[in-house]
């Protein structure tokens, strides 16, 4: 399930005009230097504590501070990759919630439901929806394997086609009067029985092998050097950035 390749297309990623693949050791080495030790060894620890294994998905939400409340949450707890699905029609949400998407977290955003869950169905994850009806307790669920937790809008919920398209369903228990938590609160109190669960079985919520993390520590890097784009065609020309004199860039 973990989505980068090695050697990785810079140019593509990049969107430089010429051609330029670079091994993840490669980035390394040359925007390595760039950053500060303590950052360096910030953005490894962080990567250690990665994980694809959970996907938050978010299906139609409207209001962008909850969006980006729960892109928070997941990156505070680990989680590598969220999904957003735009069905809200006449609403600029896509571009908007780019520009405000924590930048340490894979964002992937799509325009219709069956695509998200088809994508997400055919690189293995079940897809389990968060719903107030006919649902087990969230305990219940077994978060240990590949799933995709899908999270609905705020008055709407999780969308018809979402909840037939879900192997699960899953509910917070309501032990009070109110029907329903705020969508961020739900988000971070599955989110969090997700993580728990994971620490238990595993001991740990981060679980990318050694070569995936070093793959998305040179992605990383690639984010955190601003100037990447225009210091890294450079530095491959002059061979390997060494003796680099450029200013700290992050
Ligand atoms: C405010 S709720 C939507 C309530 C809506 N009336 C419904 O029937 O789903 C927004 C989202 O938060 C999540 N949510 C809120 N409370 C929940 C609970 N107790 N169990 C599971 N999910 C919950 C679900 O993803 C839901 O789609």
């Amino acid at each position: 399930v973990f989505p980068y390749e090695d050697p990785i297309d810079v140019a593509e990623l990049l969107e430089l005009d010429e051609p330029l693949e670079l091994s993840a050791q490669e980035i390394k080495e040359l925007l390595g230097p760039q950053v500060s030790e303590d950052r360096r060894e910030r953005i490894a620890a962080v990567v250690g504590e990665r994980t694809y294994g959970v996907i938050p998905v978010m299906e139609g939400l409207y209001d962008l501070g909850n969006v980006a409340a729960v892109l928070r949450s997941a990156e505070a707890m680990g989680y590598q990759e969220v999904h957003f699905i735009d069905t809200q029609e006449g609403q600029k949400t896509s571009r908007r919630v780019t520009q405000g998407a924590d930048k340490w977290v894979d964002l992937n955003q799509w325009e219709s439901t069956t695509e998200c869950v088809q994508a997400l169905k055919d690189r293995g994850y079940k897809i389990c929806v968060t719903h107030l009806e006919a649902a087990k307790p969230l305990r219940e669920i077994d978060f240990t394997v590949p799933t995709a937790l899908v999270f609905g809008n705020e008055q709407k919920g999780v969308s018809e086609e979402m909840v037939e398209l879900a192997d699960e369903r899953c509910i917070i228990p309501m032990l009070g009067f109110v029907e329903s938590f705020n969508i961020s609160v739900a988000a971070a109190l599955s989110l969090y029985e997700a993580m728990g669960q994971r620490i238990e079985k595993f001991g740990a919520q981060g679980d990318l092998s050694p070569e995936e993390q070093e793959i998305l520590e040179a992605h990383f890097l690639i984010r955190a050097v601003k100037t990447a784009p225009l210091l890294l065609p450079g530095l491959v020309r002059r061979g390997m950035g060494k003796g680099d004199e450029s200013p700290q860039a992050d």
